[in-house]
């Protein structure tokens, strides 16, 4: 039987995932992409060479690695060709990418109106990253977007792409907005399907059938994190999708019976890009020295992170919301030389202690953090390969997080390069 590992972020984006999911995509017979879009941001490190991906899965930098953009995502075939593009000068030409003909299509009008809805909010930003993402989602569940496999049907996609047309450019012009031309927008289109028609299959049976086979290893990559999911997030500041494990047989098209092994990311503080209630925010010098020692800048859109202590309270609901087995702990090495540390274990909120994140952001604006202190050490770790070279202080750190969120820790990563990285679980290193 296959071998499966789900790998998300658990808190608001920007874990390390691409990290994570690269180190493990090197011996992955497949890399899937199951939700979000190109609004993802992942920087992966390997040989002295920094490489970014944004919708292009994190096993493209091997050749054996078949890559899938699933039907869960929502796909912008425009920004697919410019990273694919940004890859060949980076001299990675040889890799194996298929994307669902399912996916939903992200439209030029879409990141249009990303802009123009945000601006309409007035002071009340969701600081998206304009990316498209939030209208290509509602389309979809509007049942008027275009998907990716239409591509391969001229006539059906002029037939979809009129449709919406007739009802995006009264929108446009209503907003002030550029509209579309059919004729333009059908021509550059029926060259981008020249480019990535390749590309475009039925993943779901291509999952299938690599979860089938013996010996096979088949690595499934979450974007943004768990308090961004649309359902369980700090909603209205979340993305467009789940970024949970649970959505992960939806957005393949697989049975949930091939859902095991859940690797969790997070940062060993905590950051946030974009708006929204943060309880464990630092606003003093500590968090601008982990901001710079973490290079806590958005990959995406170049915005300065929020920076935090980290949060039991969400690590601990997220590792129950989406069935997390391990921690892989981020950025340990950026905590190195704080005099002391803080782990937040419960908030204060009217009075009351809450073990669990409130459902508005209301109450959670209410919500001061509960802290215990850690001490901090002033080795530089970055040359730790075990769990038994780091300081003592640093081991207990690490133990503190495992009591308080029950939840192991199974890696540990000191630095950005793969090589940088401490597996502890017995069974990750099997993977
Ligand atoms: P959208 O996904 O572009 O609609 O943005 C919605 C919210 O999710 C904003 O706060 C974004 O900053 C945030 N977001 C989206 N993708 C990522 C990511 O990959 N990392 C961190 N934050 C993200």
């Amino acid at each position: 039987m296959s071998e499966s590992l789900v790998v998300i972020g658990s808190q608001w984006g920007d874990e390390g995932k691409g990290k994570i999911t690269d180190y493990f995509a090197c011996r992955a017979d497949m890399v899937v992409r199951y939700q979000g879009g190109n609004n993802a941001g992942h920087t992966v490190v390997f040989d002295g060479h920094k490489y970014s991906l944004q919708s292009i899965p994190s096993g493209i930098f091997n050749p054996k690695t078949v890559n899938v953009m699933a039907n869960g995502m929502v796909v912008n075939p425009v920004s697919v060709i410019e990273e694919l593009e940004r890859l060949h000068k980076q001299g990675i030409t040889d890799y194996q990418l298929f994307i669902s003909s399912r996916a939903a299509m992200v439209m030029p009008w879409h990141s249009a109106f990303d802009g123009a809805y945000e601006a309409l909010k007035g002071g009340k930003l969701i600081g998206t990253t304009k990316k498209g993402i939030g209208p290509a989602y509602s389309d979809k569940y509007s049942r008027t977007g275009l998907r990716i496999g239409d591509l391969l049907e001229p006539e059906y996609f002029a037939e979809r792409l009129q449709a919406a047309l007739a009802e995006k450019n009264p929108q446009l012009e209503m907003l002030g907005l550029p509209t579309y031309d059919f004729q333009a927008v059908y021509d550059q289109y029926m060259e981008i399907a020249k480019v990535i028609g390749p590309m475009i299959t039925d993943t779901s049976l291509l999952i299938d059938s690599y979860l089938r086979q013996e010996d096979k290893k088949v690595l499934f990559e979450g974007a943004q994190g768990m308090m961004l999911c649309i359902d369980h997030g700090t909603y209205p500041y979340v993305t467009s999708s789940t970024p949970s494990a649970s959505s992960v047989p939806v957005g393949a098209g697989i049975s949930p019976k091939w859902v095991k092994n859940v690797l969790g990311v997070a940062k060993a503080y905590c950051t946030r890009v974009g708006e929204g209630p943060f309880p464990t925010e630092l606003f003093d010098e500590r968090a601008h020295e982990i901001r710079e020692r973490g290079h806590e800048y958005g990959t995406v859109t170049g915005r300065p992170r929020r920076v935090g202590w980290f949060d039991a309270v969400v690590a601990r609901y997220t590792s129950r919301l989406a069935g997390i087995d391990w921690w892989a702990l981020m950025l340990f090495d950026v905590l190195s030389g704080l005099d002391k540390i803080m782990i937040c274990t419960g908030y204060e909120c009217d009075g009351e202690i809450l073990q669990a994140p409130p459902s508005t952001i209301a109450t959670l604006a209410r919500c001061k953090p509960v802290l215990i202190e850690m001490d901090g050490w002033k080795e530089d770790i970055t040359g730790c390969r075990s769990f038994d070279e780091l300081p003592e202080a640093a081991k207990a750190y690490v133990r503190k997080i495992e009591e308080i969120t029950e939840t192991p820790v199974g890696m540990i990563s000191v630095g950005p390069d793969r090589k940088q990285t401490i597996t502890i679980a017995e069974e990750l290193k099997k993977f």
